[in-house]
């Protein structure tokens, strides 16, 4: 029998997407509210004995989306699913990956140890923030597969734009890996970073030291666009050495509170993101690099 695939509601249009790439069944899962808050889940499709590809990113309300894909996850094995593959496009809480304050709660662990009782064969995430997360696979227990979005954001640049004057930014020395695979992707062009300090949730210093863009075009790749604050700070950085055009790419364009409106304004030549999490960027799908971890595990 073909697997079943299964979308929650911030993961039904790539659920949509997948079923119809690989030709798998589409099936459907209620998901409501009571009165009082609570979250109702119930599988409208009969799952017994069959493999499950179940899609949900885990935004833009991460707290709502958490329950839900724990709850429906849950339910697919009690209802007999044969195996289980949650495609979590965007994993919430990566960023809280350690103790940075005294007394603080290390989320990502906790949501791991959530995801380890709902008894998962298989994670499909995406450019999940794994800077201190040495073995995924223990920590969630399930195969972990964090795939990458930057691929697809190369071939959308490559396919619209000719950049062969161009050098690959990213904004902050975790951002070299995305730089790295995007530079290879537009051809072998010359990739370096920036350097961020925090300073709170909303507020970053971006310096572009010893980065050489006068007179050149570039693309900015990140993982994320949260508040844009980033983005921003870096463009003007890049701008004040003489950069040419900006080309920005983000594989989860999160897009918080007015941060569109504050890119939009940079005068970029292009602003695109994935749709791990829908926005008004994300014109580049994610869904056959998640097919391709399909192929491998169904
Ligand atoms: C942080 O390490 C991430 O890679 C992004 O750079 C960050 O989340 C972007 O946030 P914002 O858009 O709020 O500056």
């Amino acid at each position: 029998m073909k697997p079943l695939v299964l979308g929650g509601r911030n993961g039904d249009y790539l659920a949509v997407e997948i079923a119809s790439l690989k030709g798998f069944e589409l099936g459907s899962v209620e998901v409501k509210k009571f009165p009082d808050g609570e979250t109702y889940i119930r599988v409208l499709s009969d799952v017994q004995g069959r493999d499950v590809v179940y899609v949900n990113s885990l935004q833009r309300e991460p707290n709502e989306a958490v329950i839900e894909t724990l709850f429906t996850i849950d339910t697919l094995r009690d209802l007999g699913a044969r195996k289980v593959v949650a495609v979590i496009p965007y994993m919430s809480y990566a960023r809280q990956d350690s103790r940075f304050n005294p007394g603080e709660a290390v989320s990502i662990h906790i949501l791991a140890k959530l995801f380890r009782t709902v008894s998962v064969d298989h994670i499909v995430t995406v450019d999940m923030h794994l800077h201190r997360i040495s073995d995924p696979s223990s920590l969630f227990g399930a195969n972990f597969h964090n795939i990458t979005g930057v691929r697809e954001l190369g071939k959308y640049l490559k396919k619209h734009y000719s950049l062969t004057n161009a050098v690959v930014i990213g904004p902050d020395e975790e951002a070299e890996q995305w730089a790295k695979v995007m530079a290879e992707e537009l051809g072998g062009l010359e990739y370096s970073v920036l350097e961020k300090t925090r300073l709170t949730a909303e507020k970053v210093v971006v310096e572009a030291r010893g980065v050489k863009v006068e007179g050149k075009d570039v693309v900015i790749v990140d993982d994320i666009i949260s508040t844009g604050g980033t983005i921003v700070e870096g463009v003007k950085a890049l701008r004040s050495l003489g950069a040419r055009d900006f080309y920005v790419a983000a594989v989860h364009p999160l897009l918080i509170g007015d941060a569109y409106s504050k890119l939009m304004r940079l005068g970029l030549k292009e602003l695109v993101g994935t749709n791990t999490v829908l926005s008004p960027i994300s014109r580049v799908s994610v869904a056959p690099a998640i097919v391709e971890v399909l192929d491998k595990v169904l």
